[in-house]
């Protein structure tokens, strides 16, 4: 089973390369099956030694190889590599390769997307497309020529400037492209297609002109304009905050509907998933348009941390990734709410981040081992190296932080760099010693933070002692200290009488606090200004405090979601460090009071009326009774909805009905009456009015909450209104995978038999990932009561779906595989039932290293 494609890499094992490509010509002839690929490259030798030449290629066929124009035979294929020997120290190499775009289902490499080609080369696809040295430290100038049929394929694009185009026999036609920026092969793009185009143009700061290109499929142009305004919002916004420009004189965004991921930066050239393109009121919803804004932002941001200065390796990914994920969040903060954002930033750490730590695949945000680097595009990578970034940002304040980015450019231009010279401009711009922060990069797992106070009345002082501990890992043992900034809060009975940031630097540290007049109530962590977790000891009644009198926001939030919590652990018998809970009375009272406020903050109070997910709570505990736990949940949102069905209507009827604005105020309104909905749409009573919201919606929204509402609430209205759904929206697969994901997530008895039903629907295809996720991902992810079912029939159909996909696009599988492989906090049972079907899994022929790395992990 285990074979070259399970080898396993070391960053510790890094070596600058042997050779150098500084330019690069591609000339591409385009056919379904047959597509010719000519690449010839400018190679130096820059060892002393006369190792060969090694280059990568995965599923090509060698046509043939010439060396300063002569035929070469002094080479060897291998099962990844093409070794040539007997070269001189600098030469012209020219390889001709043929590959099959329309049977390469792993959107991976040079591949269909439904009419157009299309290509995908981070992190290492480019292999795919032709030999080459495929590691992100070869930065090469390219000057691209690409062939195609002229009417099926009117636009032929690559990335920088048009330089020449023109007529070919049998009605093909060819454009050539030139990038002047040098860049890593994984920033190659080509499309050829024909689309829908919205232009527009965008001035930079120094007044030059840049035309931005938006390709979306043919009718789709209405739906395109989001996107673009988003574009510029962001160009802007990365001028102001960063003084950071535009470089190239044109700027094009592809959507496509075959992608294995969210989007791409290729220089010049992004290829998107059509999710993250197009958007309409009627066919999006109010987090479609967010997400569209802050991914059209990612990729923007990554034209200067990504491309302009890249990854010296892939160990380094979140180099970029991590640095350019702060900055979308600090974007989409100031486009719109910091709170919710933050909130919703929070979650995600808590759902799956903390989950990963906890797993088999538990890595530091710069991985020290990695078999399929397509693995390492984690939650970890992404969203705990902006955290990363984000306590940096917290240590050095704005202008800190600023001068250490610019720093950071000024040195790194055009380079290919490591994690650690970023920190190293950041210290050095700042003459702030980071050597202990550092720690953030290499060591894996969530630091667990106790606080305990003690007040001296007679002093008027309070000590403030916090304790910090990481638990190993799976992937290492041994942890140390890490640089903890926590942010405090000490609250008396006028409110706030201490707000600072403490900075945890040792096992455990006192702090002194002087002139405190009184035992104070201790609201840490606030904005989450750590990814840690944290045991305060506090009481349900010191937590209420804070949500009363918390001076920030998120700390009322947060109190809120811990008494949440502790009540469900205690209801569920849960294993885990939990409070004595607030009575299911105190919770009532509370969302009384938050609802009385609900007009004037309708953004925090929806978020402070929401429950912790399930996802969230499972990470909570040990030994987790998933039956238990999840009819707790249940039935305090029923309670809740009882006891204030009359406080919820109330504000649901103040809430005003407007024609739908993707606008701010709108948003907030949205949010709170879906929220509310969510706990009405339980009572039978209210069935027509929820029906009501879904008819009379002029917006996805608004649709959607109510479908959500019925989905927990009511099976008849539920089926009735999916019915309506679907008639709606069948021919529109992009809005239909909303309802696969309902149906998916739908805790219902017979909900494997309706999966079947579902895959039989003619939208369904599992070669298209956002259906495959949809579907299966929303099931096995979102579905706790049909995943986890008692017989093990949830992890055995996930199983055999995971056989099929594998070897259709191994990407797709290995990513859907995760919930199989998080079991930590599984009770013994539903632990064994797991193991069965990774082994079934570990035994198919043929497993992808993808999957294998995952599941032989999981197996330990
Ligand atoms: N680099 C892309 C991003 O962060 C993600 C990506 C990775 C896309 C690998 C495709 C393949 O936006
Ligand atoms: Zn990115």
């Amino acid at each position: 089973m285990q074979n070259a494609r399970h080898a396993i890499k070391r960053r510790s094992d890094y070596q600058s390369p042997a050779y150098v490509i500084q330019h690069v010509e591609l000339d591409i002839d385009l056919y379904p099956h047959e597509t010719r690929v000519i690449c010839t490259t400018q190679v130096e030798r820059k060892s002393a030694d006369q190792q060969p030449l090694v280059l990568d290629g995965v599923d090509l066929q060698l046509l043939s190889v010439r060396v300063n124009g002569a035929d070469w035979t002094n080479y060897v294929e291998k099962e990844q590599t093409l070794v040539v020997d007997g070269l001189p120290d600098a030469f012209t190499l020219t390889i001709e390769t043929q590959i099959d775009p329309a049977n390469n289902s792993s959107l991976e490499g040079l591949y269909k997307s439904g009419d157009a080609y299309c290509t995908q080369c981070e992190a290492e696809g480019f292999r795919k497309i032709t030999y080459f040295l495929d590691r992100p430290d070869i930065m090469a100038e390219y000057r691209v020529t690409v062939r195609g049929n002229k009417s099926a394929y009117p636009y032929l694009l690559s990335n920088g400037n048009v330089v020449a185009k023109g007529e070919l026999d049998d009605g093909r036609h060819f454009v050539t492209w030139h990038d002047p920026f040098p860049k890593p092969c994984y920033l190659f793009a080509l499309v050829a297609g024909d689309f829908d185009l919205l232009s527009d143009n965008f001035v930079t700061a120094s007044g030059r002109e840049v035309a931005l290109e938006l390709y979306v499929d043919k009718g789709k142009r209405e739906r395109g304009y989001h996107a673009l305004d988003s574009l510029k919002r962001a160009m802007a916004w990365d001028e102001q905050t960063f003084g950071l420009e535009y470089d190239l004189d044109i700027y094009m965004i592809v959507a496509v509907d075959f992608f294995n991921m969210g989007a791409m930066e290729n220089k010049g050239l992004n290829v998107f998933n059509s999710k993250y393109v197009l958007a309409d009121g009627q066919s999006a919803t109010d987090d479609d348009y967010f997400h569209i804004e802050s991914v059209i932002a990612h990729e923007y941001f990554h034209n200067w941390t990504g491309n302009r200065v890249t990854c010296r390796d892939w160990f380094q990914l979140s180099l970029k990734e991590g640095l350019t994920v702060f900055r979308d969040q600090q974007f989409s903060a100031d486009m719109a709410s910091p709170l919710v954002n933050r909130i919703n930033q929070v979650n995600v750490m808590r759902e799956h981040q903390f989950a990963e730590d906890a797993g088999p695949m538990s890595h530091p945000i710069r991985p020290d081992v990695v078999m399929e680097m397509n693995n390492f595009y984690t939650v970890t990578v992404y969203d705990k190296g902006a955290e990363v970034i984000r306590m940096l940002h917290t240590l050095l304040g704005v202008q800190g932080f600023r001068r250490g980015m610019d720093l950071y450019f000024e040195r790194h231009d055009g380079q290919a760099v490591t994690c650690d010279d970023f920190v190293q401009a950041m210290q050095d711009a700042n003459q702030h010693d980071l050597t202990l922060f550092k720690r953030w990069y290499s060591q894996s797992g969530t630091p667990v933070v106790r606080a305990s106070g003690e007040y001296d009345q007679q002093a008027r002082q309070f000590k403030l002692t916090l304790t910090q501990h990481t638990p190993a890992t799976a992937d290492q043992a041994e942890k140390q200290p890490l640089m903890i900034p926590v942010n405090t809060e000490l609250l008396g009975n006028q409110g706030t009488m201490v707000q600072t940031v403490l900075s945890l630097t040792q096992a455990q540290q006192t702090f002194v606090f002087d002139n405190i007049d009184q035992a104070p109530v201790m609201s840490l962590l606030g904005n989450f200004s750590a990814p840690v977790r944290l045991y305060d000891g506090q009481n349900s009644s010191a937590r209420q405090h804070i949500v009363m009198y918390a001076n920030d926001p998120f700390s009322r939030w947060d109190a809120m979601q811990t008494l949440y919590g502790d009540y469900l652990h205690c209801q569920a018998g849960s294993a885990g460090e939990f409070a004595e809970p607030i009575s299911t009375a105190g919770i009532v009272e509370l969302q009384r009071s938050l609802l009385n406020q609900a007009m004037d903050s309708p953004a925090l109070v929806a978020e402070m009326l929401c429950l912790p997910s399930f996802e969230t709570l499972v990470q909570q505990a040990e030994q987790i009774d998933v039956d238990a736990l999840f009819d707790a949940r249940n039935a305090l949102l029923n309670q809740l909805a009882e006891a204030l069905e009359q406080d919820m209507l109330a504000v649901v009827q103040q809430l005003p009905a407007q024609a739908y604005d993707y606008q701010q105020n709108q948003v907030e309104q949205r949010r709170l009456r879906n929220v509310l909905w969510l706990y009405l749409g339980r009572l039978d009573q209210h069935q027509a009015a929820l029906k009501s919201h879904y008819h009379d919606a002029d917006n996805m929204t608004d649709c959607l909450g109510a479908l959500r509402a019925a989905q927990e609430g009511n099976e008849q209205t539920f089926d009735q209104l999916m019915v309506a759904f679907e008639q709606r929206w069948q021919d529109d697969p992009l809005v239909l995978d909303k309802w696969f994901g309902l149906h998916a997530s739908a805790p219902r008895k017979d909900c494997l038999s309706r999966l079947d039903l579902l895959s039989g629907h003619k939208q369904f295809s599992l070669n298209n990932p956002n259906r495959v996720r949809a579907l299966l991902g929303s099931f096995a992810f979102y579905n706790p009561k049909g995943f986890h079912a008692k017989d093990g029939s949830g992890y055995r159909y996930l199983t055999d779906y995971l056989k099929r996909i594998d070897p259709i696009n191994p990407q797709v599988a290995a990513r859907l595989v995760t919930p199989l492989t998080q079991f930590r906090h599984l009770d013994s049972e539903r632990k064994s039932l797991i193991e069965t079907q990774l082994h079934r899994l570990l035994d198919t022929p043929n497993l992808s290293g993808d999957v294998f790395e995952k599941v032989s992990k999981a197996l330990g």
